[in-house]
């Protein structure tokens, strides 16, 4: 039987409870496995940002502030993660959250995506979140979804 070997394990955070879950998850597979561990977070495009102000912010405004709502996600989720003895590295990216995922796993070709089942998003009913579904459907490599503790 061939090994499974993972050199790069891949986690997306999104602030969510969940997702703290699923990097803790994550730690712990890259740490048995000596794998590097990639915590990513995605920030949507301004088009989502316009409906909810009203108005296109500046911007250098709009950057600023995205780039703090990305590095408070990555900052709060490396705080409370034990990262001892790991490689740890962190991203922000901007796009489609799924996509951009997707593509960064492509790009350094991953071989494990760790996400939780449900995130950030307001629709709480939804069983599977709509990130983690399509991740289910177009993931490049092995995707291991996370539920919350008590689900
Ligand atoms: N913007 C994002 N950046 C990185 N990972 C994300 C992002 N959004 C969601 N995820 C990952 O996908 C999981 C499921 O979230 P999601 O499908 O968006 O559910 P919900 O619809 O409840 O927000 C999260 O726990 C997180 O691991
Ligand atoms: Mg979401």
């Amino acid at each position: 039987m061939t090994e499974w070997n993972p050199r790069n394990v891949v986690v997306g955070v999104d602030g969510s409870e969940q997702s703290r879950r699923a990097a803790a998850v994550a730690a712990a597979i890259s740490r048995t496995h000596r794998a590097k561990l990639h915590v990513i977070t995605v920030v949507r495009p301004p088009e989502g940002w316009w409906g909810v102000v009203g108005s296109p912010p500046p911007a250098d405004a709009l950057a600023a502030s995205m780039e703090h709502a990305q590095r408070t996600v990555l900052d709060q989720t490396l705080e409370g993660l034990d990262t001892e003895g790991l490689e740890v590295m962190s991203s922000e990216e901007i796009g489609d959250p799924s996509s951009a995922l997707i593509d960064y796993c492509t790009r350094i070709h991953a071989d494990l995506l760790v996400v939780g089942r449900r995130g950030a998003g307001m629709v709480e009913r939804i069983v599977l979140g709509s990130v983690a579904d399509r991740l289910a459907h177009h993931a490049p490599c092995a995707l291991l979804i996370v539920p919350a503790s008590r689900e």
